[in-house]
């Protein structure tokens, strides 16, 4: 590891060997680096689990692949991955082990932290959770008055929100629909207003999602539903146990909100908040789509992770996207990365990843704290094609910016289209593989004239191409898919923080503006003075105060 050979990244060889092959291939063309070798649509693939990636379309040569891996070796990724795997404390600023892998493993697996073995009390809660998802799915459970259950309002932010929520929305197709199922998590009063201002109070269940459950806007936005269904239903305290279930590490703040810990499903501090979805933190997801379908997810994640573990570097997934991000990050000087699902129910998909990859790999100190002098992660973005191709992918194409692509697309619509939706499956996916193929390949001077175009229209018709992008390609959007999917990403961030030498699973990042915010607060309320207050901030909260008629 880094940490125990103390040479920083960009002094290591294999770095300096990469940033001089950079400069000896200069501007690779796709279109040489294809006419040139015949086979490499056919050597520059992959397969994992079920998904099959296609990674031709890279400024890649042999070399280039081949001096990533070695940077991977030398700077520890395996040893690294092998400690998380074996729970070892790495989350050294948080003194943590990272053990979601372990949410995954299958029943009769061994994964000890601290010399016990985790995974029994993984799979006692994932069975609490699947009794208590088919009572409520029956009607066995009944609200105060007696009513059965149709609505389940999941409140939390961060990774107790985006998880839920995005999985929910890619497995609409596996839901039951007669269940509405909603998502708050802004303390924005609005967002708890639209989530039940339709809903009748004696069929909701609040689920409280938060690991500390310390989180204000979580907090808030539970103690206002509390109230809306104490108000609603003109009952006391005593009807909470039936209609709020809380998922927590904090079994002791869970019992002073006024939940009985019996309707808490624990997960524990080594599982990261933004890695959590796949724990407790997954029962609206669970009461959606029933306990074997989440069964059925869990096992996706696990057949990456068995990939990740296993699999050489150089047929290896996460190893393969990590390393191709840090060519564009830190050798193109490439700042952010998009990623384009072909499917309508991704839609939160780059949402939830944007959490999982910026709040792992947005820091600027090393392991030992040192200011890094590299790149570190990327602006992650995208939403789902085609739409995205009439909004931004003009600057994609023409614009100077170099942006690598993740393309995800899936070979069969899903099953309860009727039959002419399924048909417009090909309409979409003609355009997931010929975006690829015009960003790749353009479209020089010589073509456009030759389709008659004048010469001064030439130059605004003509595709420099040369844009790079992954496509990733599954049978169809399954739960089983989705869970590989996530645990792609996950070992694909994993596998970039470990080279870049830093801790991706703290997240001091987000505590100053908490640590202001409460600060704030009276001043916009009592107008109290508030210490330590800039000019600036000073000036907008007296506007703020004004506009408000305080
Ligand atoms: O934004 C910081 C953060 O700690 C995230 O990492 C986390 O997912 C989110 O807040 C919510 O935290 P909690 O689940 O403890 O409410």
């Amino acid at each position: 590891m880094n940490a125990e050979s103390r040479t920083r990244l960009n002094q290591t060889p294999e770095w300096n060997a990469l940033g001089k092959h950079r400069e000896a291939l200069g501007e690779v063309r796709l279109r040489e680096l294809f006419d040139a070798d015949p086979e490499r649509a056919s050597r520059y693939r992959l397969t994992a689990g079920d998904l099959y990636l296609d990674y031709s379309k890279h400024l890649v040569t042999d070399e280039t692949l081949d001096l990533l891996r070695q940077l991977a070796r030398a700077t520890g990724v395996e040893k690294l991955r092998d400690a998380m795997f074996r729970g070892e404390r790495i989350n050294t600023t948080e003194d943590r082990a990272v053990l979601h892998t372990a949410l995954r493993a299958p029943r009769d697996a061994v994964i000890e932290v601290d010399g016990e073995n985790v995974v029994p009390a993984v799979h006692a809660v994932l069975d609490k959770m699947a009794a208590f998802a088919e009572q409520v799915r029956s009607g066995a459970w009944t609200g105060h008055t007696g009513k059965r259950i149709k609505n389940v309002v999941n409140i939390g932010i961060g990774g107790s929100d985006l998880g839920p929520a995005m999985a929910h929305e890619v497995l609409r197709p596996y839901t039951d629909r007669s269940l509405t199922v909603r998502f708050v998590s802004n303390v924005d009063g609005a967002d708890l207003h639209e989530a039940v201002h339709d809903l009748d109070a004696a069929e909701t269940l609040f689920i409280i999602a938060s690991k500390t459950f310390t989180t204000i806007e979580t907090i808030t936005n539970a103690t206002s539903a509390r109230s809306w269904l104490l108000d609603a239903l003109g009952a006391g305290q005593e009807a909470v146990a039936k209609h709020f279930v809380a998922l927590s590490t904090n079994a002791e703040k869970v019992a002073d909100f006024g939940i009985d810990t019996a309707n808490m499903f624990e997960f524990w501090d080594w599982v990261g908040g933004r890695y959590s979805y796949d724990s407790a933190i997954g029962l609206s997801l669970m009461i959606a789509i029933g306990p074997d379908r989440f069964r059925e997810m869990l096992d996706g994640f696990h057949q990456i992770d068995e990939h990740f573990r296993t699999a050489p570097i150089e047929e290896n997934a996460p190893f393969l996207l990590g390393l191709l991000g840090i060519w564009y990050g830190n050798f193109h000087d490439a700042q952010s990365h998009a990623v384009l699902p072909y499917s309508h129910y991704l839609s939160k998909f780059t949402a939830y990843l944007q959490q999982l990859d910026m709040e792992s790999n947005g820091k600027s100190v090393d392991r030992e704290g040192r200011p890094v002098e590299w790149q570190t992660g990327p602006v992650v973005w995208g939403t789902p094609g085609t739409n995205g191709q009439h909004a931004y992918y003009q600057l994609i194409h023409q614009g100077t910016k170099l942006i690598p692509a993740d393309f995800i697309g899936f070979a069969r619509p899903v099953d309860e289209l009727e039959p002419q939706l399924a048909d417009q499956h090909d309409l979409l996916m003609a355009n997931f593989f010929a975006q690829t193929q015009a960003l790749a390949f353009g479209k020089t001077p010589e073509e456009v004239r030759a389709e008659g175009v004048a010469d001064d229209a030439v130059p605004h018709k003509t595709f420099r191409g040369n844009h790079p992008t992954t496509t990733v390609l599954a049978p169809a959007l399954s739960p089983s898919v989705l869970g590989q999917l996530i645990a792609l990403y996950e070992h694909k961030v994993f596998v970039q923080g470990a080279v870049w030498d830093i801790d991706s699973f703290d997240q001091w990042g987000v505590e100053l503006g908490k640590v202001l915010a409460k600060r704030v607060e009276p001043a916009l309320t009592e107008g109290a003075e508030v210490p330590g207050l800039d000019a600036s901030t000073k000036t907008l909260v007296a506007k703020y105060r004004e506009l408000r008629g305080r």
